[in-house]
């Protein structure tokens, strides 16, 4: 198996940064000869050709989707969710090996399918392309995908469309895998999966090297988008109907580092408040370390800035901590949400856990279920560790068995659901303004809606309410969620 540091990518990547305007410009050029293309190809099939694609992963990646979304549908693509499309394109992530495996297996079917229909085109692209062993291993065992590029020449996505086009389906692969790239290519067309709502990039990559983790390798060193670059987005976005932003980074805290004279992050919250229009204020990740009292300030005295906290621990034991790198004590942890609790008492908090790291213990591990009740998260997504190729932890030892690992994950589990449904059920009774997202999947005479902290409800209405807020009473609890009333 390669090994990341060691790889010679220089076969199938280059690194060269273009000025941002003229590789605008050039994509937009690519853009009109990928129209031709497609019109021609909507002759040959008599009928405009569908695409779908499919993310995997997280909010990062779903925002990338929605660039490749749009740049599809303005050349003349129809948007479909099946997979018979004639364009099937895999957005990956390889946060953790069974992410991976969904999309081999996956890949499985589209060969049959692909069988079928000989103008049917696959691409991959996302976090999974970026590691060499999973190219090799796409190059030998998956020869039927046409195209492969990464994360960092997404923006690119254009010009690599055209290739895909004029290529046949017996022709190699094409790759377009870059190691890096300073490069922040701004304005390619977006088509958002909801009207109403939108990530904001305000950041790319991470430096954090989480020992356990693989995205500093895959998405590349921290850089921040200007903050004018910013906000013109986000005006943008307000003057299309979208009514809440998320800001996308893996690290939003360390938000204008390199970038001297840029705002803090603290600050760029209170341009984005300033946005008429926009009602609600997201961000998404917030590292513990970098956490500072200026944003909890900012955050307490927002109007807009939603009740939630995404804030990772990953493990309650001081030591684990230490040894994943992730540069606070379990004490400084908890002083922090000691500290949010008492300026922002009705904040809701989740987190992201970490079971079965190399050199946890079940001491260690019972640390964490002990941290788990005593911040009483409001949510926490909880992970078996998987090792990554070429991350420092994969080669640390294993302590605990398989079996401790799980019987471990299953008990912290139960602490984190006790603490969620208590949560949800202390807001039993209350009126509170929901934004509604879309018809409940199960009854379409629902709708259902987020309250600002996060809490799914679903209340009685039509269509015409989504993207609308209600107020709305929590009349029944059920366990994570609410059936409410309108008011
Ligand atoms: N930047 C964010 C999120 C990164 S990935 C942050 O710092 O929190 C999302 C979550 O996946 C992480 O918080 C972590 O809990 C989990 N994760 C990352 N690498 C992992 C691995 N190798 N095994 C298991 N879980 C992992
Ligand atoms: Fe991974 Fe750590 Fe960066 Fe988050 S902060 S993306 S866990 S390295
Ligand atoms: Fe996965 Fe890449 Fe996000 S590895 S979690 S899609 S940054």
């Amino acid at each position: 198996m390669l090994n990341w540091r060691e790889a010679d990518f220089s076969a199938y990547t280059s690194t060269i940064a273009y000025p941002s305007k003229e590789e605008e410009e050039r994509q937009k050029e690519a853009m009109h000869t990928a129209e031709g293309l497609v019109a021609d190809l909507t002759a040959k099939l008599g009928h405009a050709p569908s695409c779908c694609v499919v993310t995997f992963g997280c909010q990062m990646n779903a925002r990338d989707s929605e660039k490749i979304q749009g740049v599809l549908e303005c050349v003349g693509f129809t948007a479909t969710e099946s997979e018979e499309a004639d364009l099937v394109i895999y957005n990956t992530c390889t946060v953790r090996d069974n992410a991976n495996q969904r999309v081999y297996g996956r890949l499985g079917h589209l060969k049959s399918m692909k069988q079928k229909n000989p103008e049917k085109r696959i691409a991959l692209c996302g976090c999974m392309i970026q590691e060499p062993d999973v190219i090799e291993k796409l190059k030998t065992s998956y020869r039927f995908v046409d195209l492969l590029f990464g994360t960092h020449n997404i923006y690119k996505f254009p010009e690599l469309l055209c290739k895909l086009l004029t290529k046949n389906t017996e022709d190699r692969m094409l790759i377009d895998v870059w190691k890096s790239t300073d490069a922040i290519v701004e304005d390619l067309p977006v088509v958002r999966k909801y009207p109403f709502k939108s990530g904001v990039n305000i950041m790319f990559g991470c430096d954090n090297f989480c020992t356990y983790c693989i995205v500093p390798y895959v998405r590349g060193r921290e850089r921040s988008r200007s903050s004018r670059e910013i906000l013109q987005e986000v005006e943008k976005l307000a003057a299309d109907g979208v009514v809440e932003v998320m800001l996308l980074g893996q690290n939003v805290n360390s938000y204008g580092n390199g970038l001297p004279g840029e705002l803090t992050f603290p600050e760029l919250l209170q341009e984005v408040e300033k946005v008429d229009g926009i009602k609600r204020i997201r961000f998404m990740t917030s590292h513990p370390k970098d956490l500072s009292d200026e944003l909890i300030a900012v955050m307490r005295d927002s109007k807009k800035i939603c009740r939630h906290l995404h804030l990772p621990v990953q493990s309650g034991s001081t030591e684990v901590l230490r040894k994943m790198n992730r540069r606070y004590t379990r004490e400084q942890y908890l002083e922090l949400v000691a500290k949010l609790r008492r300026e922002i008492p009705d904040l809701s908090l989740t987190t992201d856990i970490i079971v079965g790291f190399p050199g946890e213990t079940k001491e260690d591990l019972q640390q964490t279920i002990d941290l788990v009740n005593e911040v009483k998260y409001d949510n926490a997504y909880t992970f078996i560790y998987s090792p990554r190729t070429g991350t420092p932890a994969a080669s640390y030892p294993k302590t605990m068995t398989e079996e401790e690992i799980k019987e471990g994950f299953d008990e912290l589990l139960k602490a984190v659901q006790k603490n969620a449904q208590e949560a949800v059920l202390r807001l039993e009774g209350r009126t509170e303004e929901v934004l509604v997202e879309e018809i409940n999947t199960h009854d379409p005479g629902l709708m259902t809606g987020r309250l600002s902290n996060n809490v799914l409800v679903h209340f009685p209405g039509d269509e015409s309410m989504i993207g609308k807020f209600y107020t709305v009473k929590l009349t029944e609890n059920h366990g994570f969620y609410y059936i409410g009333e309108k008011v």
